[in-house]
């Protein structure tokens, strides 16, 4: 497997344990924070320790090992799905919005039942299958993404999409250092991403790291540089495609995909097809997350904001699927999304 655009791995199991890179500390500081059980995990998703939706999969499948080891000194292998439940609800509610979540716990779940001999090594095997599954759908979207795109191309992606995001290469950014593997871009953008800065902090991080050069811009200049010409591609990813093809991501992509239109720039959405959820139809169904207001009004701790304001946190925005030109999962390219293209695919297995 090449490593060309490709070292950062910020998930690692270690036997008993869990280390995750803290994207809290990032870029300035690279500090692993070390899981034991399956409540230092929900904790770390859910204070951003680890963060992006596949990432988040991935590190709760690892927490539900966690949480079998600690039962399976102290009841049967019958008993451990029940034993293990209450670690698995904590789990799930780490944070609301990325289906990734749910669905690897669903798949945990799965992998118990019937298992009568050594559980823990089940689910071990399991955890480390989604983890290196989720590697190679990336890296198979990286390929047929960077396909659609003619060289020399322009590229504006939005929030962290990359290796810290997911198992390891990315989802959006896994097609950027595709395309820049392939010699097709000419610039990649990227949005700081208020504000939490994953673009600022993360995405340029990354992108330093391996070698692909990145221009930052304010969020507030997208419009300015695709009004410029500068931009062919928005690549982003998501944290939950609902069946009719909506897609929920990072506050702030709805915005950039309605200047996409404006524009007559191309806008491409790439998911694994663990973020595709069809329970929910549409995206009105999607849980958004709404966040502390500290995280607008202080920067590293520091008061940022007038003394006395308040704000509203929203952190992810859905997307109508008549913005979409194309959804990129490890199954296929779909263009121009909907709700018969979504379900054939998921069909399709
Ligand atoms: O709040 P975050 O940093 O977890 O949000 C992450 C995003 O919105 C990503 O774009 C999304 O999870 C897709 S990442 C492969």
């Amino acid at each position: 497997m090449s490593q060309i655009h490709d070292t950062i791995r910020a998930i690692r199991w270690a036997d008993d344990h869990l280390l995750l890179l803290d994207q809290r500390r990032l870029p300035h500081t690279q500090v692993d924070v070390v899981c034991r059980s399956a409540s230092e995990v929900a904790a770390a998703i859910r204070d951003m320790v680890v963060r992006g939706a596949p990432a988040i999969g991935i590190t709760a499948a690892y927490g539900v090992v966690l949480a079998a080891q600690a039962q399976a000194v102290r009841v049967s292998v019958a008993d451990l799905p029940a034993a293990i439940e209450p670690d698995l609800a904590q789990l799930a509610q780490a944070r609301p919005t990325a289906v990734n979540l749910a669905w690897a716990l669903e798949r945990m779940r799965r992998c118990l039942q019937g298992e009568s001999g050594d559980a823990v090594a089940a689910l071990c095997a399991e955890a480390a299958a989604i983890h290196e599954e989720d590697i190679a759908a990336n890296r198979r979207m990286g390929e047929l993404g960077s396909a659609l795109m003619e060289a020399p191309v322009g590229v504006l992606t939005h929030c962290n999409t990359g290796s810290l995001a997911t198992g390891g290469y990315g989802t959006a950014l896994g097609v950027i250092r595709s395309a820049c593997a392939a010699g097709k871009v000419r610039q990649v953008y990227a949005d700081e991403t208020r504000p939490w800065l994953q673009g600022a902090r993360l995405t340029a991080w990354e992108l330093v790291q391996d070698g692909i050069p990145v221009q930052l811009i304010a969020e507030g200049a997208a419009a300015y540089l695709m009004q410029r010409g500068a931009v062919d591609w928005v690549v982003v990813g998501s944290d939950r495609i609902a069946a009719n093809g909506d897609v929920a991501n990072k506050i702030g992509t709805y915005g950039l995909a309605v200047l996409a239109r404006h524009h007559g720039v191309r806008f491409m959405v790439v998911a694994p097809t663990s973020t595709v959820d069809l329970s929910v139809p549409d995206g009105q169904g999607i849980p958004i997350e709404i966040r502390s207001g500290e995280e607008l009004l202080r920067l590293d701790g520091q008061p940022l904001a007038a003394a006395g304001a308040g704000a509203w946190n929203p952190v992810f925005d859905v997307t109508p699927a008549s913005l979409v030109d194309a959804i990129v999962t490890e199954r296929g390219v779909l263009r121009e999304p909907n709700r018969e293209k979504i379900l054939a695919m998921m069909k399709s297995d």
